[in-house]
């Protein structure tokens, strides 16, 4: 028997950093879409082939008369090990420890803050426990996701898995989830290339908190307002043209508090002006800043906007927020 499998990434619609101090965050699953295919082989070994799974390429330094080769294989590894636990986590849960291959092919750029380790753990439970014939719906699927960020990184909100299992919008706030309804939201996302370490930009936006608490609180209220307001108009029967405007409005506020607690970089700044400069009504960084991925909205010129993005420096990726979560995409015999 074998099964592919596939599940989406995510972006943080509205209300990264300020979630981290309670305040409430939107995310969306995004139609880019990690596939994973399972089948059992016969020596009882757990075998990972990583076909295609998007790690960005070489980073090459010069200086006086060396030349320094950096390659992000660590960040491939990293990746196995989310695949390699939520196998494990299967054999578990079915208390069957037979042997399984997986092959990988991924469209989620890996370390761009577009949750292709959340995507990959999410395909790689849905394909193996559909393998070892467990019933599991998406749901438990996303907590079972969360365990294994929680095995392979120590600590998780688990907000990632959730929005990759269930699919569509997700509210989340202080550890719980709710679903929003769906709403078309068309984006294009702009990634530069590199990415940022979530662990040293929320220290850094840590530090200044606590060294001047007055001036950095009234910014993350600020963010969290930004969220309810979201909310507000994602739920609103408003018209969708509306809909969508008041969301652009709301993304380049909140880029604009993302961008004063420090967390941008000249190269997203120059994204998102591009990207409104070419017509996108809204356009902020996703997730945790310092290089990464940014987002525009743009309901009538995604292609103009993606290629503004191009010519800032950036690669773009025109998609659509994800109504499916994981989904599983063929059972073969
Ligand atoms: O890097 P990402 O896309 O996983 O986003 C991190 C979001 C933060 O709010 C900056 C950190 C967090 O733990 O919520």
């Amino acid at each position: 028997m074998r099964v592919l499998a596939s599940a989406p990434a995510k972006i943080i619609l509205f209300g990264e950093h300020s979630v981290v101090y309670g305040k409430p965050a939107i995310a969306a699953a995004i139609d880019l879409r990690t596939y994973v295919r399972a089948e059992f082989n016969s020596n009882g070994a757990i075998k990972i082939e990583a076909k295609d799974i998007r790690v960005p390429g070489l980073t090459v330094s010069f200086s006086e008369d060396e030349i320094y080769f950096e390659s992000d294989y660590g960040k491939a590894a990293e990746v196995l090990s989310y695949v390699r636990q939520a196998i494990e986590l299967v054999r578990e849960e079915a208390g069957k420890d037979k042997g399984v291959t997986v092959s990988i092919t991924s469209q989620i750029p890996v370390g761009a803050g577009l949750g292709s380790s959340a995507a990959v753990a999410v395909a790689t439970i849905g394909a193996v426990s559909r393998l070892f014939g467990l019933e599991l719906t998406n749901e438990e699927i996303g907590k079972l996701g969360h365990r294994v960020e929680l095995l392979v990184q120590g600590a998780s909100s688990g907000i990632d898995p959730t929005v990759s299992a269930i699919g569509g919008f997700i509210h989340y706030e202080k550890g719980n989830f709710e679903h929003l309804p769906f709403m078309e939201l068309p984006i294009v996302v702009g990634y530069t290339g590199s990415s940022g370490s979530t662990k040293e930009l929320v220290a850094m936006v840590r530090k200044t908190y606590e060294e001047m608490p007055e001036v950095i609180d009234p910014l993350l209220v600020a963010m969290g307002k930004i969220v309810e307001k979201a909310k507000e108009f994602i739920i609103s029967d408003l018209d969708e043209e509306l809909r969508l405007v008041q969301l652009g409005r709301l993304m380049n506020i909140n880029h604009g508090l993302l961008d004063a607690l420090g967390v941008s970089t000249k190269k997203l700044s120059e994204l998102v002006y591009a990207a409104r400069v070419a017509g996108a009504i809204g356009a902020k960084i996703t997730g945790a800043g310092g290089g990464g991925c940014m987002y525009a909205l743009a309901p009538e010129n995604q292609s103009e906007v993606a290629t503004a993005i191009t010519i800032a420096g950036g690669t773009p990726m025109i998609t659509r927020i994800s109504r499916e979560g994981l989904r599983i995409e063929e059972v073969l015999p």
